[in-house]
């Protein structure tokens, strides 16, 4: 056996947990190991590969977790809903994290809304809205947890969900320790925040103005409605794939160049918003990342513009 098959197996170890020592601990800490987890059932395009799924059951135990992930040198991911992701294909090279959503994870106080990251976003907004509290009604039909929505300042319809955020606890690789920030401390701008790649969400506040349910449903329907008519909502997608550059909007660009439909494998651009693109069947992160090269290349001749990723990718 040549240096090469060492160098590749040492290299593969990494990517699962084996050891039994760590497998002991992680039990001890209430993380719960899934071995071998195709992410494609975890992402909302269906597209990914394999790894260790580690779902964490309490907040407190991450800073023992992420010690013992890196004494044995075992990297990680954290994922959340997977709702705005491109993960890589085939054997994948980190372990991914993911926090257990408690029960409840939502409690209301007033108008402040006390929320675990890993809710989902749709059902905290309904909640809030049959306890008179409004504000997020643009964001209803977005798929993916609270974390999730707040780590890219999730918006739609004129609203975004950072002009609500009153404190964020969260835990931060950098310094090793969970940290609660204030509003004030955070910068939230159009799909940015300030907010490190290695930071974990774990839970926000956030405070809501007060309307009658009634008034908040009839916006609800009406971004449902909006949302249906012009979005894929049945297909496997990651919502818009690019950002829109200042002023101008991708989806029309990518529409107006005749891209809709153009496909490469599986991977589509929709037929009915051009900056989404869907799974159609069994597309690959290959496909789909030739897909997003393709389309970036054929606006950048015509438009000038060269689009940035809204969509997330861990590519292997
Ligand atoms: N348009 C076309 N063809 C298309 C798509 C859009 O001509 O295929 C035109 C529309 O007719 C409209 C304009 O482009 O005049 C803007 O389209 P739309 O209202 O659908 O909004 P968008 O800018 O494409 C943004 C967000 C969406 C969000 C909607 C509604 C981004 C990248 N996208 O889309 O967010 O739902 O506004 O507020 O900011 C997402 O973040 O994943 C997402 C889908």
């Amino acid at each position: 056996m040549n240096s090469w098959f060492y160098w590749e197996r040492s290299i593969r170890r990494l990517m699962r947990i084996r050891d039994l020592r760590i497998v002991a601990k992680l039990a001890e800490m209430h993380v719960d190991l899934q071995p071998g987890t195709p992410l494609a059932g975890l992402t909302s395009l269906g597209i990914g590969g394999k790894t260790d799924l580690l779902r964490i059951k309490k907040h407190e135990s991450l800073p023992d977790l992420l010690n013992l992930l890196d004494e044995n040198r075992v990297p990680y991911k954290f994922l959340g809903g997977g709702s705005n992701l491109l993960v890589g294909d085939g054997e994948l090279p980190w372990v991914v994290l993911q926090l257990v959503r408690p029960e409840p994870d939502v409690v209301l106080d007033g108008n402040l809304a006390h929320v675990d990251a890993a809710a989902d976003l749709g059902r905290m907004i309904t909640l809030c809205a049959k306890n008179d509290l409004g504000g997020m009604e643009g964001l209803i039909g977005v798929p993916g947890t609270v974390g999730g929505a707040l780590r890219m300042n999730a918006g739609a319809y004129g609203m975004q969900i950072g002009s609500y955020v009153r404190e964020v606890r969260l835990y931060r690789a950098a310094s090793r320790k969970l940290e609660i920030l204030r509003d004030d401390q955070i910068s939230f701008e159009y799909r940015h925040t300030s907010f490190a790649p290695d930071d974990m969400m774990l839970a926000v506040i956030l405070e809501l103005p007060s309307k009658p349910f009634k008034e908040i449903l009839q916006g609800i329907r009406i971004c449902n409605e909006k949302r249906r008519s012009s979005q894929p909502l049945g297909q496997k997608s990651a919502g818009c794939i690019f950002k829109n550059p200042p002023g101008a909007s991708a989806g029309r660009m990518i529409d107006e160049l005749g891209l809709k439909g153009l496909s490469v494998g599986d991977a589509r651009v929709s037929d009915r918003h051009a900056n989404f693109f869907v799974n159609a069947g069994r597309a690959s992160a290959k496909d789909m990342l030739a897909l997003i090269a393709d389309v970036r290349e054929r606006v950048g001749k015509t438009y000038g513009v060269s689009l940035e990723n809204e969509v997330v990718v861990w590519n292997a």
